[in-house]
């Protein structure tokens, strides 16, 4: 059987678990030979490359932490080991529940660090190698609170909306050969959603938002990292892409 990424080499970050996961899965299932980037999940990013494997698939696991540019830097001669670099999701993230009051100057700087200058620093390395290659795709993961705003998120919505604003200028920058989209989620059952980061009645507030009035799941974010990815995206660049359950109508 022959898959949509058939030959491609992706690199997806934060992929030991939700999200990531489920998008290194879907994309090694699709031919795709995968890098999985994790932080500290040693054994669940161990268990996603067996998951994979079992399957026929082909997947490494590699430990980085998406602020460190050493760390990225050693991530992605790891990845020229395997070959050229075809498709980046630059997945990584947190997020932090906290009124604007109360947000330390440090609280700001972790959460920018990780989120923003992650994905720059992340982005950065595979759009050096993508240039001028026709084929190639960056995916930033965005968020749906990057056009609503949210009290007690102010640090993580404005992280979001910063990877808007880079996906955009990275779409014009690197045209006609690299194509860069976002991908911004609404409310979806991970364990960024758990309680040790969300109270409950943000959880809840969250799927009232949306129009379908239901948490989504990390398959339906796969799913659009897929096409996103694959063949029939070819005339998308710049966009934000919102499986969000209609929380937002641009
Ligand atoms: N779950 C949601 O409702 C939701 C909604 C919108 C956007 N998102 C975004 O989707 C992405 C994935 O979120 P998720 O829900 O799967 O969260 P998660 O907490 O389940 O997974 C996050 C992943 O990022 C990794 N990570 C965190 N800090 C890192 C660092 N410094 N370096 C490298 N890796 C690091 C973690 O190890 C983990 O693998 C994030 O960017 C998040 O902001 C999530």
């Amino acid at each position: 059987m022959t898959g949509q990424l058939d030959g491609k080499i992706a690199l997806v970050t934060g992929a030991s678990r939700g999200i990531g996961k489920a998008i290194a899965e879907i994309f090694a299932a699709q031919g795709a030979t995968v890098v999985l980037s994790y932080r500290s999940g040693t054994d669940e990013a161990a268990a996603v490359v067996s998951g994979i494997e079992a399957h026929g698939g082909k997947a490494i696991a590699i430990a980085a932490d998406v602020a460190n540019e050493q760390q990225i830097v050693a991530l992605y001669e790891a990845v020229d080991a395997i070959g050229p670099l075809d498709i980046l999701v630059n997945n990584a993230g947190v997020i932090l529940e906290k009124p604007l009051l109360d947000t330390t100057a440090d609280d700001f700087d972790w959460l920018m660090n990780v989120n923003l200058r992650g994905q720059f620093l992340v982005g950065r390395e595979a759009l050096r190698r993508m240039v001028g290659r026709d084929g190639t795709r960056v995916i930033n993961i965005s968020s749906d609170l990057s056009f609503t705003g949210r009290e007690d998120f102010s640090a993580y919505c404005a992280s979001k909306g910063a990877i808007n604003a880079l996906t955009k200028s990275w779409a014009r920058e690197f045209a006609p050969h690299v194509l860069v989209n976002a991908i911004a989620p609404g409310p979806i059952d991970t364990d960024m959603l758990d309680l040790e980061n969300m109270s409950a009645e943000w959880a809840e507030k969250e799927k009232e938002l949306t129009v379908l009035k239901r948490i989504g799941t990390v398959d339906e974010i796969s799913a659009v990292a897929l096409f996103l990815a694959g063949p029939g995206s070819t005339y998308l660049s710049g966009q934000i892409i919102g499986p969000n359950g209609g929380s937002v109508m641009p």
